[in-house]
């Protein structure tokens, strides 16, 4: 359909004495038609480099193809904000997508009822926000104001739509069916888990493998999506004894993320298929 024929439709068809409005579905078809022309706005090498590397480590970011990648760069726009400048406002409208080069940002948001704001988390380079008025065209659901002097890099909602919005939204819903169901989050809303589901990584392991080795660091946090794993803990006598079983929704390697220690326990595969989440932060 073309923009004059879409117009045409809009104003509404005379059929008999009765106007027919448009229908969310034509919008949609001739909205989808509409040829998608990037923003380009320059860059030099240098920045464009550092924001490869920067989105090739966000979450939302890192699963584009190159080529998405560099519409992506292309069309974000810089914007340098002061300490205390106020980026976001909890129910306005919003058009874009932050992303954080550098420096640091406080989210805050005011619940039902209550006075005060709520600290919901810091922002530091890498991270990003602001999607959720994208992704499900609602007014801003918290507030973000600059802790330091920062410079992010903006992502127009037509830009974001198109190239980033599917896989973010495919993604949080795959994983969100399963992690409603694990008991250990049930304490966490939709949007923790949301947050949660950005930084799941199904892999595979194979039987035998071993995922976790006791006396290491740790910063992956697992969750068994299909198949079996058991854990094993050296004994004196140079061997290992098996303490622990795992099937399909149970989790391990939580302890070394809530108490800041090394592994207790080696984990290995005993069949394939498990989903992976690395924590930025220490679960609570
Ligand atoms: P958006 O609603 O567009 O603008 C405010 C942003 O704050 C929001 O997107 C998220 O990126 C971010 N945010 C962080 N934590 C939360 C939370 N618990 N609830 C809602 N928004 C949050």
């Amino acid at each position: 359909m073309s923009l004059e024929e879409f117009q045409k439709t809009k104003k509404g068809s005379v059929v008999g004495k009765q106007r027919t409005s448009v229908s969310a579905e034509v919008y949609g078809l001739w909205n989808k038609k509409k040829a998608f022309a990037p923003q380009n706005i320059p860059k030099s090498d240098e920045i464009r480099s550092a924001l490869e590397e920067r989105l090739g480590q966000s979450f939302m970011f890192r699963s584009l193809d190159q080529k998405d990648q560099a519409v992506v760069i292309n069309a974000m726009e810089e914007k340098q904000v002061s300490a205390g400048d106020s980026v976001i406002t909890q129910g306005e409208d919003g058009d874009v997508l932050y992303f954080v080069f550098s420096g640091s940002l406080k989210c805050t948001k005011k619940f039902p009822g209550q006075d005060e704001e709520t600290f919901l988390l810091n922002y530091t380079p890498g991270m990003s926000f602001g999607e959720l008025a994208l992704l499900y065209n609602t007014p801003r659901a918290a507030s973000i104001v600059a802790i330091e002097d920062s410079v992010l890099y903006t992502l127009d909602r037509e830009c974001f739509n198109h190239i980033v919005r599917d896989a973010a939204i495919k993604k949080r819903e795959i994983y969100d069916e399963f992690l409603s169901k694990v008991s250990l989050l049930d304490s966490l809303d939709a949007y923790e888990r949301s947050k949660i589901c950005d930084c799941l990584q199904s892999t595979v392991f194979q039987p035998g493998q071993e995922i976790i080795t006791e006396g290491a660091t740790g910063d992956k946090f697992f969750f068994i999506e299909e198949g079996k794993a058991y854990a094993t803990k050296n004994n004196s006598s140079g061997g290992a004894d098996r303490v622990f079983e795992y099937g399909p929704l149970d989790y391990f390697g939580e302890l070394a993320l809530i108490k800041d220690v090394p592994r207790q326990a080696s984990v290995v595969a005993e069949v394939s298929m498990l989903a992976l989440i690395r924590f930025r932060r220490k679960l609570r």
